[in-house]
């Protein structure tokens, strides 16, 4: 019976645990992206507590793609000396870790765009930002799939063990796989099949750059919660396929931007989430969060059933991530094989030592209580960190 802190393989990677650090954005990188003392003395932290696997918050492949001014970036060949530092801590303080990258698409902010539209495979409007993105010419899908190519190269050359495709969360991979978002009628778009295709050659692109041996991640919608969005009948098939090109694991999870607590379960107090938006948009997101509580009420491995259906036909590992805060039942998720790693966000921000700690023999769960200001305070533009604590 597999145990959760056994070591365990991702492709050629060995990880010391089957705990790893879901990605979250930190707000600690330069307006140019390039990351900082404070993204190392996160990360070593996240570290020395004990997950055997760290995701970086998202990467952006590039400008056009960017969604924060102090997103951690990917784009240029200047970022690789200035990872290259903070991957060797995190070695020297015994973690894996992986570069998430990704494309905003959609949902890019407007306010780094200037006057560009956000570019997604559809024009249809963002109702958080009050916008209309432009459907991509072919020319850009290619040169955006060739930019996370290169920034899974700029990945594997400062010394990261692997990279993750943000396939999720309705950024541009997610956003080409919706078939609420993609209403493309040419190769990119009509049927699952070619919704796929910007996802498949994304990976074969990258895959190409990296080499063979070289750990290859996603992160993947399982359902977008959203009318028309992607669900288990067309991302299931998805998931198989991409096992099938060579991916070497699968994180599954859910929501869009419009529907954030799809993503992060819980509270969602809205003075945070509304602060600084137009008239129009504060009303949106009453409404909608108000809604959103209700449906996305907390409750514990809230993906975890998803799993369960998934795993069976899936012959790669599965990373559960949603909601995990209990050491029994992660420690059950993993014997039961229901997943193969555990994956946690909320929890380490405010405990980056739970790994730890749980197994030390702990048995206390996690103090995380979903509140979702730190998802708010990013959202915000604010660094990351638990905002719980700091108001207690
Ligand atoms: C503040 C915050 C930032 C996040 N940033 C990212 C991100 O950069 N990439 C990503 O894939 N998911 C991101 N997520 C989603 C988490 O990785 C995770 O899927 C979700 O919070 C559920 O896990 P949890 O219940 O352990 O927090 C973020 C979530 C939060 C709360």
């Amino acid at each position: 019976m597999p145990e959760l802190f056994e070591p365990a393989r991702i492709g050629a990677m060995t990880l010391k645990n089957r705990i790893v650090k879901s990605a979250t954005i930190e707000n600690m990188a330069t307006m140019n992206g390039l990351p900082t003392d404070n993204t190392k003395r996160f990360y070593e932290r996240l570290a020395r507590g004990g997950a055997g696997l760290i995701m970086t918050g998202y990467a952006y492949v590039d400008k056009t793609g960017q969604s924060y001014p102090l997103q951690n970036g990917a784009h240029t060949d200047a970022m690789i000396e200035r990872w290259r530092p903070i991957v060797e801590r995190v070695h020297e303080s015994g973690a894996a870790i992986a570069l998430q990258i990704v494309h905003g698409g959609r949902q890019a902010k407007p306010t780094i765009l200037g006057r560009r539209a956000q570019l997604a495979p559809s024009a249809i409007p963002n109702l958080v930002y009050f916008t209309l993105p432009r459907a991509m010419t072919h020319q850009q899908i290619l040169q955006a799939i060739d930019d996370f190519a290169q920034a899974a190269r700029r990945a594997r050359e400062a010394g990261f063990d692997a990279v993750q495709l943000h396939a999720a969360h309705g950024y541009l991979i997610s956003g080409f796989l919706s078939p609420l978002t993609n209403r493309r009628r040419d190769e990119w778009g009509g049927d699952s099949t070619r919704r796929f295709r910007f996802l498949a050659e994304v990976y074969s692109a990258v895959r190409a750059q990296v080499g063979p041996d070289f750990p290859v991640l996603a992160k993947l919608n399982l359902r977008d919660f959203v009318p028309f969005g992607l669900s288990p009948r067309n991302s299931f098939p998805v998931a198989r396929r991409l096992a099938d090109l060579g991916l070497n694991a699968l994180e599954i999870s859910g929501g869009i931007l419009e529907i954030p607590l799809g993503m992060s379960r819980g509270d969602a107090p809205a003075e945070v989430f509304t602060r600084g938006r137009t008239a129009l948009g504060k009303m949106y997101l009453r409404a909608s969060l108000a809604g959103m509580r209700k449906v996305f009420r907390f409750r514990e491995n809230y993906f975890l059933d998803y799993a369960k259906r998934l795993k069976p036909t899936l012959d790669i590992p599965l990373i559960l991530v949603g909601g995990i805060r209990n050491p029994a039942s992660a420690r059950e998720i993993i014997r039961s094989g229901w997943a193969d790693f555990i994956s946690l966000a909320r929890p380490l921000i405010r405990e980056p030592g739970l790994p730890n700690a749980w197994r030390d023999g702990g048995t206390q769960p996690a103090q995380c209580t979903s509140c979702n200001r730190c998802l708010g305070e990013v959202e915000q533009g604010n660094i990351l960190k638990c905002y719980l604590k700091a108001t207690r």
